[in-house]
């Protein structure tokens, strides 16, 4: 028995951006444009604002963006009668965009009343359009919003059907200025969602499929995309893969290597993307066994002859994009390893195939300081 669902419209294709003012029209004349501060001064995020004539623009969107980013961005759609949030960038703008489109529509005055305060998210929110300009989160079609409350220490998902943006406009073309660092650590999540959505312990047929079509194109393009920036076939599958593997965790959710990247990206602000692959080869090994053969099928569908030549795959890949490897690539100091273990246990490790244990986790981490 399972449910498969995506209430989010999704248009695909280099240029989409260009049909934003006709495509956000029918939810009224006041769009807010949403972005971070790297990216507003980019030509085409002015070519959008141009295009589509916002009755404001916010761009103090933060990488792993914050539940202050949220409330001071609810605020303006609420001061500005916003009829529609538009989101420009990579999983921290549509994540704030997200949060502050529901908060806007609530009784509340912040989001920690959600994200902290464990009220229950309403379902009314105001119209979301979501535009990623990176290929990996999938924030475009998942009903998440990971935030960042500095002041409580806590980072860690919001999840509720109100924050599936109403229309995702996926133009990859978006895509072809972001970094080589940004690509591999966004592609590498888009992997990440990919696998941990097929292990899952609610994995399901259909995300199944999506899952394994995700990998298979982040390991044929993501190489290219990040050697040839401006390879508009394979930032395409980039751009297809990321949404594919979103559509295919957004139901049965992550398991232990998001669960694990939570502190990682906490204390020593790794990008998420680059928090996710540094335990995804152990993970991988870890989770095998449980698997009854769909791992050697996973591997072979994308092309391998076996798990630990996808292993290999993926560890290539990293050292292509400069993402850390090893503890002291992650600047994680031997003696915080204790303490990395202990806030690793988020509830996304109950979806696991395989229990974790505090040892396994002190395991993966002596592998990681090269001391086994
Ligand atoms: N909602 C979800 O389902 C979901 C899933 C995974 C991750 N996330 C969250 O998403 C956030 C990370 O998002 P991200 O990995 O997309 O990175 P990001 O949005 O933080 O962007 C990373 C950097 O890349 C720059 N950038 C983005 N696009 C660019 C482009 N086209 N050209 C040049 N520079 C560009 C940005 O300005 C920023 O400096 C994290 O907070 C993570 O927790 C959310
Ligand atoms: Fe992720």
């Amino acid at each position: 028995m399972w449910t498969f669902k995506l209430p989010t419209e999704v248009r695909f294709g280099p240029g989409t951006s260009g049909e934003l003012p006709g495509l956000t029209a029918r939810f009224g004349g006041r769009p807010v444009l949403i972005t971070d501060r790297g990216l507003a001064g980019l030509p085409f995020f002015l070519r959008i604002a141009d295009l589509l004539e916002p009755v404001a623009v916010f761009a103090e969107v933060e990488p792993n963006p914050t539940v202050t980013n949220v409330d001071e961005l609810c605020r303006l759609l609420r001061r500005e009668k916003a009829d529609v949030a538009v989101a420009v960038g990579g999983g921290s703008a549509m994540d704030c965009a997200k949060a502050a489109a529901c908060l806007a529509r609530s009784s509340e005055s912040s989001v920690r009343a959600f994200h902290t305060g464990g009220l229950p998210l309403p379902l009314e929110h105001l119209p979301v359009v979501a535009v990623p300009t990176t290929a990996g989160t999938g924030a475009e079609v998942t009903p998440f919003s990971v935030l960042d409350d500095r002041e409580k220490g806590v980072k860690g998902p919001l999840a509720g059907p109100a924050l599936y943006p109403t229309l995702a406009v996926i133009d990859p073309r978006l895509t072809h200025s972001m970094p080589r660092y940004v690509t591999v650590c966004t592609g590498l999540d888009a992997l990440c969602h990919a696998i941990e959505g097929y292990w899952s312990k609610h994995h399901q047929p259909i995300c199944d499929l999506l899952a394994v079509e995700a990998a298979r194109l982040v390991f044929r393009d993501l190489e290219t995309a990040c050697r040839v920036p401006e390879d508009a076939p394979a930032r395409e599958g980039m751009a297809y893969a990321a949404l594919l593997a979103g559509a295919a965790f957004q139901l049965p959710k992550n398991g232990m290597v998001h669960a694990c990247s939570f502190p990682l990206s906490n204390r020593y602000h790794l990008a998420h993307g680059a928090a996710c692959a540094f335990t995804l080869e152990f993970a991988i090994r870890h989770n095998t066994p449980a698997l009854d053969g769909r791992m050697e099928r996973f591997a072979a569908a994308c092309g391998f002859d076996s798990v630990a030549a996808m292993i290999g795959r993926i560890t290539a890949l990293k050292q292509l994009g400069g993402l850390p490897c090893t503890l002291d690539e992650a600047g994680v100091p031997a003696e915080d390893v204790p303490a990395v273990i202990a806030e690793s246990f988020h509830p996304l490790m109950q979806n696991n195939p395989a229990p974790v244990a505090p040892a396994d986790l002190a395991r993966m981490y002596n592998e990681l300081a090269g001391d086994s």
